[in-house]
């Protein structure tokens, strides 16, 4: 437990299933009042909030299009109208989907780009303007992924988005530490996530995803929202524009373990 985070304010964005659901729970444990956003799964982000409320927790579902200003302006509101306040918020919201590069739509590419990337900026941007405007040495968190490092066939759109986060990340954390703020990604590696949940059902998919994971496991939610707790945390007080890498290993270029090259 983290006793600093009890009672500050959370937006998550996507927060209804996968990862970002992980992390709104977590930080509710640790006595966060969370927003919990969503774009389509409703019931998903209900089911959430009703759950918190019971333990005690306190927490709004809100929908939005975290690649439109308003729908960023509609989450701010509902931080400030609901609990008065914004101290941490954390861009998760992501989607990815899988297409030949020389067959990738431009369409399917600015609707990734919008998601992962656009919404980060427009999230970040709301966030930075009102820790600005209260002189408030506020927390951003982003989402990112291991593929903001490692390149990904058939996932060019995604790998652009999550470097690009990385960009992003690294110079508004360098650019708003001055004022207190502190920014850092997170990049986790393959996790059991509905994103994952197909691929993961097929045994031979998930054998070769196995063989890329020197921790010799699917990575659970739990895990990446541990991580996310410590960030918001102060006992990371003097950790800004990193990535931190919650993976497994996967990053740790697996295929040279037994000393080839
Ligand atoms: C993707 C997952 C993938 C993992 C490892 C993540 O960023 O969302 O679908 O399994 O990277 O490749």
């Amino acid at each position: 437990m983290y006793n600093d985070l009890k009672g500050k304010v959370a937006v998550v964005t996507g927060g209804s299933k996968g990862i970002g659901n992980a992390i709104a729970r977590r930080l509710s444990e640790e006595k966060m009042k969370v927003v919990i956003n969503y774009h389509s799964d409703k019931e998903g982000a209900e089911e959430t909030v009703a759950e918190l409320k019971k333990i005690g927790g306190e927490a709004v579902a809100v929908q939005a299009d975290v690649s439109s200003e308003e729908g960023i302006q509609t989450l701010l509101d509902a931080a400030i109208s609901n609990f008065g306040e914004l101290d941490l918020w954390i861009n998760n919201a992501g989607m990815e989907n899988q297409v030949p590069t020389h067959e990738l739509t431009l369409e399917d590419w600015n609707k990734v780009i919008d998601v992962n990337l656009t919404g980060v900026f427009l999230g970040s941007k709301a966030a930075l303007n009102h820790f600005l405007e209260h002189d408030k040495k506020g927390n951003i968190i982003n989402l990112s992924s291991v593929h903001e490092r490692i390149p990904w066939p058939t996932f060019a759109h995604y790998s652009a988005s999550k470097a690009g986060v990385k960009g992003f990340n690294e110079t508004i954390a360098l650019e708003y530490a001055h004022k207190g703020i502190r920014v850092n990604s997170i990049a986790p590696g393959a996790i059991n996530t509905p994103i994952n949940a197909e691929k993961f059902e097929d045994e031979k998919q998930k054998a070769a995803t196995l063989k890329m994971i020197p921790l010799d496991y699917i990575g659970k939610p739990e895990e990446v929202a541990a991580a996310a707790a410590w960030l918001a945390s102060d006992e990371s007080s003097y950790v800004t524009g990193i990535t931190l890498f919650v993976d497994g290993g996967m990053s740790l270029y697996p295929s040279f373990e037994k000393g080839e090259g």
